[in-house]
């Protein structure tokens, strides 16, 4: 097992990773909390014992599932059961559900704890760690939500097992962002070189660092959005059938070549993103029918773009976000990734 520390004063905590570590559940729930309601879904399928008297609440799949609707339903269960503020919850599955029983824990009697067991590789490395909780309105995605840390984050990587090969695909699509994130130290192995929980407890110790300089989005925590400039873009448009990981790798290799055009990175490093893409077994390239112009008017409107385009972008000094990028080399690294 590695433990892994979120630095972040009184709300900081620890993230466990390694096969089995949801049987340490009852010794992360918060000492005082008498009861337990744990959140799921019935496709998770995996049981959890939180060491005092429990209840599940199931809810359901897919995206749509993430509402307030669903939030409103789990906070009246909650209080129909009599679940207190001394108590706590624990989210039990993927981003899906972390994001929305974390969300459910933040608002319930104004905040009780939360504890995540994560069940896919993008909740382990991603969705589960940060305190970044919410849920869609019909117009958006993530449009509603809170920072709300949770008291402990289980990843157990044992449960990647029964993950559907996409979900998993999707989640290395995250982890490949994890390679550029961070200059290796000199001799030591590549993140992929490692084995897959320690791949996972360096992901976590990563996005846990980032947090830790900017718990609320301040700035520094934009280099998480690698890659996802043209990621999102190409989630929204057309039906593409890609999955979240999936388009961020596409905007991985699409970032690189960009960084490329612009005199920020050379040669080598671009075929550094594509070998990491490629051993991962994710696309670099653009859907066949995508269309350019719409991708570029798409990332206008990413809504971390704060003025002109933005891309967070690769560099001598790492990565940062870079504005007011020039049309043409967009135009030509897009050319790249077709
Ligand atoms: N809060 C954040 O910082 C953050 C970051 C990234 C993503 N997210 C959010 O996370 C969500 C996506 O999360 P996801 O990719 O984990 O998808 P997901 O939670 O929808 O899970 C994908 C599918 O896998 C199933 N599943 C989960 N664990 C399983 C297991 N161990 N075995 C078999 N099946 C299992 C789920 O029931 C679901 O059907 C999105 O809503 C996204 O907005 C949040
Ligand atoms: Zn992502």
């Amino acid at each position: 097992m590695i433990a892994v520390a979120v630095e972040l004063g009184e709300r900081s905590y620890d993230v466990l990773v390694g096969d089995g570590v949801r049987h340490s559940l009852a010794t992360v729930v918060p000492q005082q909390a008498a009861r337990v309601a744990v959140v799921t879904q019935s496709s998770v399928g995996v049981e959890v014992d939180p060491g005092r008297e429990h209840r599940v609440f199931t809810i359901g799949d897919g995206e749509p599932a993430k509402s307030l609707a669903t939030v409103e339903g789990l906070c009246r269960e909650f209080t129909r059961w009599g679940l207190t503020r001394g108590d706590a919850v624990v989210a039990v599955g993927g981003g899906l559900v972390t994001d929305t029983a974390g969300f459910a824990a933040a608002v319930y009697l104004r905040g009780i704890p939360v504890v995540h067991v994560a069940t896919t590789l993008l909740a382990q490395i991603d969705a589960a760690i940060g305190g970044k909780t919410g849920v869609n309105l019909p117009e958006g995605k993530n449009l509603v939500g809170a920072f709300w840390q949770p008291a402990a984050v289980l990843c157990d990587t044992e449960l990647l097992a029964t993950l559907p090969p996409r979900e998993l695909r999707s989640g290395f699509g995250e982890l490949a962002k994890y390679h550029f994130l961070v200059p290796a130290p000199v001799g030591a192995a590549s993140l992929d070189e490692l084995p897959l929980d320690e791949q996972v407890a360096a992901c976590v110790a990563i996005k846990a660092a980032v947090v830790g300089a900017d718990e609320r989005e301040g700035g520094g925590r934009a280099v998480l959005n690698y890659g996802h400039t043209l990621g999102h873009a190409l989630e929204v448009a057309g039906d593409f059938d890609l999955r979240h990981g999936e388009a961020v790798a596409v905007g991985l290799v699409f970032a690189a070549e960009l960084a490329h055009r612009l005199g920020r990175i050379d040669a080598a490093r671009v075929a550094e993103h594509r070998r990491v893409v490629a051993m991962y077994d994710l696309p670099s390239h653009l859907p066949a029918n995508a269309d350019a112009a719409e991708l570029v008017a798409l990332m206008g409107r990413d809504k971390k773009a704060i003025r002109g385009l933005t891309f967070v972008l690769d560099g001598p000094e790492g990565l940062e976000p870079v504005t007011g990028v020039d049309r043409t080399a967009i135009d030509d690294a897009l050319e790249a990734v077709r």
